[in-house]
């Protein structure tokens, strides 16, 4: 079976991006790949967060996982910071990052924009360590959505680099999504895409109570008048349409668009829809994590038996990057 990773960061609960970008295809892809998902705690140290919220954060996220359809029994589901074997491999690895080449990522500069009083070392060699999550299983697939396309081409860089300087030991790892294209879930608010961080009110959380996410819906921007005949749907109205694609029966949006082009399209009934359509997609999601989430022990138990795979494997590439490199010594 091919090998695929991904992982998510605990910086909250996790929305519709998190959801149709990765979850969707993890759900899929453990039937028939052998599938390593963590927690990407080191990675969210980054923004410095509080350390009182981190255990709670990693604990949401693996009881988001397992409550959107992720099976512990067919999947590692591990932490990042329980394979020390990553840090070990990332320190390696680092040597064989250019600096130049890591300043210019477009990510590593949106943080820059972002947060200026906090340019750590560890977000210019996010993609350093990101790589090395992929390629210390030797993974062949990663299922992720668009925002993270350019960090896999560096970690097909990497592999490249390693194999070519060292011998071959990396496979080089693809970005993946069952509709080909990746995703790339848009904010409510029609600026950019829906994100932990940005506005709260533009994006919907699976742990999002029905009266939240039918008000988040109802505020969404929509378009001011209707619409010159044949002219193309705006992108506001898209972004919901494009919704309605995820969560609503097959012909709900070829009614929305055809009301839209003749111009009959009622924006409330639209909300309307999507918003019965949403809940009923996220409630059963949110009340099984709310369980999972009471039951610490089982969630650690998982954790536990989830490390203990993905370090056996990691251990393995870890030993021969090193003889490789020449650390090889006994
Ligand atoms: P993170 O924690 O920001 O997001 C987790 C996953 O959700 C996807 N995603 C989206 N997809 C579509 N539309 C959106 N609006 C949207 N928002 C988030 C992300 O693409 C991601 O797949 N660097 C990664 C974490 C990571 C990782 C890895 C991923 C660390 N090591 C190794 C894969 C493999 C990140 O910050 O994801």
């Amino acid at each position: 079976k091919e090998i695929v990773v991904s992982g998510i960061r605990p910086t909250g609960n996790l929305h519709l991006g998190n959801y149709f970008g990765a979850i969707r295809n993890y759900i899929r892809m453990q039937e028939d790949f052998n599938c390593y998902f963590f927690v990407a705690d080191w990675h969210s140290l980054t923004t410095h967060p509080d350390p009182k919220d981190l255990p709670g954060n990693v604990m949401s996220v693996l009881a988001e996982n397992i409550a959107s359809g992720l099976d512990p029994e067919k999947v590692s589901l591990y932490v990042q910071s329980d394979v020390p074997e990553i840090a070990e491999l990332y320190l390696l690895m680092n040597m064989l990052a250019y600096v130049g080449e890591l300043e210019k990522v477009p990510t590593f500069k949106d943080k820059v924009r972002l947060q200026p009083e906090n340019v750590n070392a560890g977000l210019l060699t996010y993609p350093v360590l990101m790589s090395v999550d992929i390629l210390i299983q030797r993974a062949a697939k990663v299922p992720v959505g668009k925002d993270q396309g350019q960090h896999l081409e560096m970690a097909r860089n990497f592999a490249q680099r390693f194999n070519h300087r060292y011998g071959d030991l990396f496979p080089e790892p693809e970005a993946f999504n069952y509709g080909d294209n990746l995703v790339r879930i848009p904010s409510l608010d029609g600026k950019g895409k829906m994100s932990k961080s940005e506005n709260e009110m533009a994006t919907i959380y699976l742990a999002d109570e029905d009266d939240k996410i039918l008000s988040k819906i109802k505020k969404a921007k929509t378009d001011t008048g209707a619409g010159e005949p044949g002219a193309p749907i705006p992108e506001s109205v898209q972004n919901l349409l494009d919704l309605m694609k995820l969560v609503s029966a097959p012909d709900v949006v070829p009614f929305y668009e055809a009301a839209y082009h003749n111009q009959s399209i009622r924006y409330g009934d639209l909300k309307k829809q999507l918003g019965e359509d949403m809940v009923n997609f996220v409630a059963p999601i949110r009340e099984r994590a709310k369980a999972l989430q009471q039951d610490t022990e089982y969630l650690k138990k998982i954790m536990k038996a989830g490390a203990e795979k993905a370090r056996a494997n990691a251990a393995q590439t870890l030993q021969q990057a090193k003889k490789l490199i020449g650390i090889n010594y006994y």
